[in-house]
């Protein structure tokens, strides 16, 4: 029998209440798969920073590495920390665990209503494969003549040839696993998110390294949309995409637009990845904390669940993690247990476990 040792930060706002939720589910699978889990939870956020001045330990990333995989409910209150302080808690994670994929896949659920009208359970079946180590989020840059009339500030993206072709590569490896999964007789479709008419330099690289890449998969379909452009075709014709594979804030941005063909924030999971497996992935919804919601089991839990979902698939129990995606299925589909976001009156904890419930 395996086991796993999976480490929990609820974080702040409705973290804490997604986060129970995604524990019933790991539980309820692992009981019914029979597989040992351990949950070890860490109370990292907003508070401890009010308390002793820091999101988490010094050793913080020491004490995670011991751990197989992460899960994180939601990070900051701004009414606490300011949002550019306390996210550090995330970014550090992400890149002091070199977790260079972002992975977020964008499905809608039979039964799940979406506010975009091209958007059905057929059209909407893509994965966007954000860049999660570098780019525009390398966090380089300075104030400088701060309070002058000169003042101005300076944010430096890097993109290296290591940074984006590692990316590239997964997302080619995942088209092709997509494919054959389908087995539809495509070998999948990659679409390069890009932006190069106007980043000259660090766009038109990025497309210098997918051109790259992409030799190395002749039987695998390419495309290439500027991001802008992106945000158009997505809401027009949401089935032209298959695997996306874009830099870290375009992915960021196009993968909010992504939650809404998915049914919303709500629904819409992520996960922090480490291919090479040197140190643990952390998965999360990828909504905010919603601090105004704290407390009110109000918000919904499927996001928290999908990144279980996720989470399973990553440690290799994927019967396990198929059983979570059936029973998330199921409840959506039936519709009678849900929560405000999808016109229902269901607290987060009756959706968690009606889903875990389906597991057991
Ligand atoms: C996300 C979030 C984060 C990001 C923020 C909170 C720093 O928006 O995970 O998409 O931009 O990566
Ligand atoms: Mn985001």
């Amino acid at each position: 029998m395996s086991g796993y040792h999976v480490a929990v930060i609820p974080g702040d706002g409705v973290g804490t209440e997604v986060a129970t939720e995604a524990v019933r589910v790991l539980e309820a699978a692992a009981d019914r798969f029979g597989f040992d889990l351990e949950t070890t939870s860490f109370d990292w956020g907003c508070d401890r920073f009010l308390e002793v001045g820091a999101m988490m330990p010094d050793d913080g990333l020491s004490t995670l590495s011991d751990f197989d995989a992460i899960f994180l409910g939601s990070i900051g209150d701004a009414t606490k920390v300011p949002d550019d302080v306390s996210l550090t808690l995330l970014l550090d994670i992400r890149r002091g665990f070199d977790q260079y994929v972002n992975l977020r896949p964008i499905r809608l659920y039979p039964g799940v209503p979406t506010p975009i009208a091209t958007a059905t359970p057929e059209t909407v079946d893509m994965v966007v494969v954000r860049e999660n180590t570098e780019g525009e989020y390398a966090r380089l840059g300075g104030f400088f003549k701060k309070g002058t009339p000169d003042a101005f500030a300076l944010q430096t993206g890097i993109f290296t040839q290591k940074g984006c072709e590692r990316v590239m590569r997964y997302s080619f490896d995942l088209a092709r696993s997509r494919a054959s999964l389908t087995d539809d007789g495509k070998a999948g479709r990659v679409t390069n998110c890009t932006k190069s008419n106007a980043l000259n330099y660090s766009m038109v690289f990025w497309d210098r390294v997918f051109d790259q890449v992409a030799n190395d998969y002749p039987d695998v379909e390419t495309d290439m949309t500027l991001v802008d452009a992106m945000t158009m075709w997505l809401v027009k014709n949401p089935d032209s995409f298959d695997v996306v594979v874009a830099s870290n804030l375009f992915g960021d941005i196009i993968t909010d637009l992504g939650s809404m063909l998915q049914g919303g924030m709500g629904l819409a999971a992520g996960g922090n990845i480490d291919p090479e497996r040197r140190y643990p992935s952390l998965f999360e919804p990828i909504h905010g904390s919603a601090p105004k919601y704290t407390g009110q089991e109000r918000v919904n839990p499927v996001a928290s669940i999908e990144a279980v979902r996720m989470l399973l698939d990553h440690l290799g129990e994927a019967d396990a993690a198929d059983a979570v995606g059936r029973a998330v299925a199921e409840v959506l589909a039936e519709g009678e247990v849900r929560t405000a976001d999808l016109g229902g009156s269901n607290r987060t904890s009756e959706v968690g476990m009606a889903i875990a419930s389906r597991i057991g």
